[in-house]
């Protein structure tokens, strides 16, 4: 959903580094994000100067395009202030004009790059074309440069500093944001803003720092700015602070300091997600929804864009580490990272116990949820709400969560929760699944219950996240980072996650003493079963290049615990092969679906041995009579199944698991689909990884 990165460096002139590589490999790192077009902004050595490198398609074009361009882009410049960005396209479709840094005028007086949707851009542009401002783009994003420009020019006498005017442009914002803003008029500084968009902030120094955070300064109260109705009498919501407003209170807030207090060479890297970061730097400091973070002669100063409404927050922000390594985000000896994040499941799930799951004693500890155990046993119902692949984790899991903790489960998918409006009190307990922790629906329906006053519980992927900052507890699932696009291994991580959480919550039920035992033991099994299900890969890609091949339509069914691992095997090989699919509840086969069904209509059933077998055989015999020719997912061993059929077998494990097994075989087959169509694998079109937008 758009990455923006920023680099600007305070180093001396023999440490310079060359900034289009650094630009561009951050980019690079952030592609999953959206990949319709990918520019950079880099400053010449004239005063007022900027390049800009812009191309349509993937960042391995725009890094081409440097390549060939007659500006000597490996010299150090002078001013090694720049932004960059690679769009996921909103407003206009993918296209250079359309493509970020966007600029105020011809000069660039004001640039910006901006992952969000500004939801009031047209009544913005409408106002600034009253007063003679001209637009190339359709973006939304060219509404607030040029909002920028507007509101510097309206006060000669006394302009601004740079933080105090972008405050007054953001406030006259609606929507969602993530920005850098870079200008012309105020030469080796940006500004960065983040409401409702991911945003972190990478610091560089040899030096020992002299402080590990930074402390917030806060703005005077809102009513304090008087609006400039009389400057833009049409303005939506009266732009432009006057140049009276109160100044910001100046704080000690130079976390940068070198322990002799004399300014000292760093560097800092801004970005939608670490792992832009991560070769560069892990010291990082997340930033919060409505911080504006100004970077400026080597220093880093963090103001409040204070709002009436939303939680009190904190007033220094910590400079954390990251945990993740360099190697985990690169791709090895994979062809691509889905691949690579499915082969990873053995070690991805064990990584989701560890530390957590005692298989001698049969106790999982939670430490993100243990104080928060009664309340959630007490709760009137659990709530669990997600999106895509999220979702279907939590579909897997419910079942199971009912019988081992007797609370009533429901799943919500997040943008349906908030269209209905759905009632939630205060002892609902609302657990948010996210592999990013910063889908933009799954944030809004936490905070909706937050306001509500239900004990909200995080179950994300991303350590720093949005979601794993703002619920009252939770459980990350710790399967380290995913890229590809399409969601794999955070997918039996989270399955894991839930179902965890449901065992612990039950550990004091005696009469579940034996279904726990006998799931704990399950769970030790299941990373040498997994591996052996990968051992199948070979099948898989035969299938998916001989008799799936060329198929317009894929239908999966199944039914019970494996209604999860219908939807979620649909979902993959949609959204990477583009083929038709549809996951079907057995169960509900006669009530329309058998419709579809004849010799020609391709069938995966999934019919692995649970108490619903007999009712699937019967969903298989019901098609069969059709004359489909199902291919059956089902267990090693299981010789019910005649010879004639296609089968693809996997070990058999306890019912409520048996989805964490099943579940492998149908990401391969989406995966080897998409290759021998020769698609995207990792980057399918019209997608992105993270969904910041509602
Ligand atoms: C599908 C996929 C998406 C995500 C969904 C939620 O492969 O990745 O359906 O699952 O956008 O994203 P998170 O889990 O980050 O909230």
């Amino acid at each position: 959903m758009c990455g923006i990165f920023a680099y600007c460096s305070y180093l001396q002139e023999k440490d310079r580094k060359t900034i289009c590589d650094i630009l561009v490999n951050g980019l690079a790192r952030q592609e999953y994000r959206g990949y319709d077009s990918a520019g950079i902004g880099i400053d010449g050595d004239k005063p007022g100067e900027m390049f800009f490198f812009k191309e349509v398609g993937k960042v391995a074009g725009l890094r081409k395009k440097i390549a060939e361009s007659n500006i000597d882009t490996t010299k150090t410049f002078l001013s090694q202030v720049s932004i960059a960005h690679t769009r996921w396209a909103t407003h206009g479709p993918p296209s250079i004009v359309n493509c970020h840094p966007l600029k105020s005028d011809p000069k660039a007086e004001f640039t910006v790059v901006h992952n969000g949707i500004v939801t009031n851009a047209a009544a913005l542009r409408l106002l600034l074309q009253k007063r003679g401002y001209t637009f190339e783009s359709d973006t939304d994003t060219e509404a607030v440069a040029i909002l920028t420009k507007y509101i510097y020019d309206s006060q000669p006498d006394k302009r601004p500093n740079f933080t105090e005017l972008i405050k007054t442009v953001l406030k006259e914002l609606e929507g969602s944001f993530a920005f850098v803003f870079k200008s012309s008029h105020y030469p080796n500084e940006v500004v960065t803003a983040r409401r409702g968009s991911p945003l972190l902030i990478g610091v560089k120094t040899e030096k020992k720092l002299k402080v590990d955070f930074v402390d917030v300064e806060f703005g005077g109260p809102e009513g304090e700015n008087k609006s400039l109705d009389a400057l833009a009498p049409t303005s939506p919501k009266g732009l432009l602070a006057p140049p009276s407003a109160p100044p910001m209170t100046r704080t000690q807030s130079r976390a940068f300091m070198s322990e002799d207090g004399m300014p000292q060479p760093i560097e800092f890297f801004v970005a939608s997600d670490a792992s832009a970061i991560i070769e560069h730097t892990k010291r990082v400091l997340y930033l919060e929804d409505d911080d504006i973070a100004h970077i400026a002669e080597g220093e880093l100063h963090i103001h409040r864009l204070r709002r009436a409404e939303g939680p009190q927050v904190a007033a220094q922000r910590t400079i954390e580490t990251l945990e993740i390594e360099l190697a985990e985000i690169m791709k090895g000896k994979f062809d691509h990272f889905m691949q690579k994040e499915i082969y990873e499941q053995p070690e991805s799930v064990v990584n989701t116990m560890r530390g957590r799951v005692n298989f001698d004693q049969n106790v999982i500890t939670l430490g993100g949820l243990r104080a928060y155990l009664p309340i959630i046993r007490r709760g009137r119902r659990i709530i669990f709400c997600a999106c895509g692949t999220s979702y279907h984790s939590a579909i897997a899991t419910r079942a199971i969560f009912e019988e081992l903790t007797e609370i009533p489960v429901t799943v919500e998918l997040a943008s349906d929760f908030l269209d209905r409006k759905t009632p939630i009190f205060r002892d609902d307990v609302c657990v948010f699944v996210s592999q990013s922790g910063e889908t933009a629906d799954t944030i809004l329906a936490l905070r909706y219950c937050l306001e509500r006053g239900a004990l909200c519980v995080g179950v994300v992927n991303t350590v720093g996240s949005t979601i794993s900052r703002e619920t009252h507890c939770g459980v990350h699932i710790n399967a380290g980072p995913e890229i590809g696009v399409a969601s794999t291994k955070a997918y039996t991580s989270q399955y894991i996650a839930l179902l965890m959480m449901a065992l612990q919550l039950s550990e004091d039920r005696l009469s579940m003493t034996e279904r726990r035992k006998q799931i704990i033991e399950g769970l030790h099994s299941l990373p040498s079963q997994i591996k052996k299900v990968l051992d199948g890969d070979r099948g898989l890609q035969e299938l998916a290049t001989g008799v799936l091949s060329n198929q317009r339509s894929l239908l999966i069914m199944g039914r019970g615990y494996q209604y999860a691992t219908c939807l979620e095997g649909a979902l993959k090989i949609k959204e990477i092969s583009y083929m038709h699919s549809e996951g079907i509840l057995a169960g509900e086969l006669k009530h329309g679906p058998l419709a579809l069904i004849d010799e020609n209509m391709p069938v995966i059933i999934i019919m692995t041995q649970d108490s619903l077998y007999p009712k699937v055989q019967s969903a298989f015999a019901q098609i069969t009579a059709r004359k489909a020719q199902p291919i059956v997912v089902c267990n090693e061993g299981d010789d019910g199944i005649s010879k004639n059929v296609k089968t693809i077998r996997v070990p058999k494990t306890v019912d409520c698991l048996q989805g964490l097994l099943n579940i492998i075989p149908l990401q391969l087959l989406s995966y080897h689909l998409a290759v021998k169509n020769g698609f995207d694998v990792d980057f399918p079109r019209n997608l992105a990884k993270s969904v910041t937008t509602e």
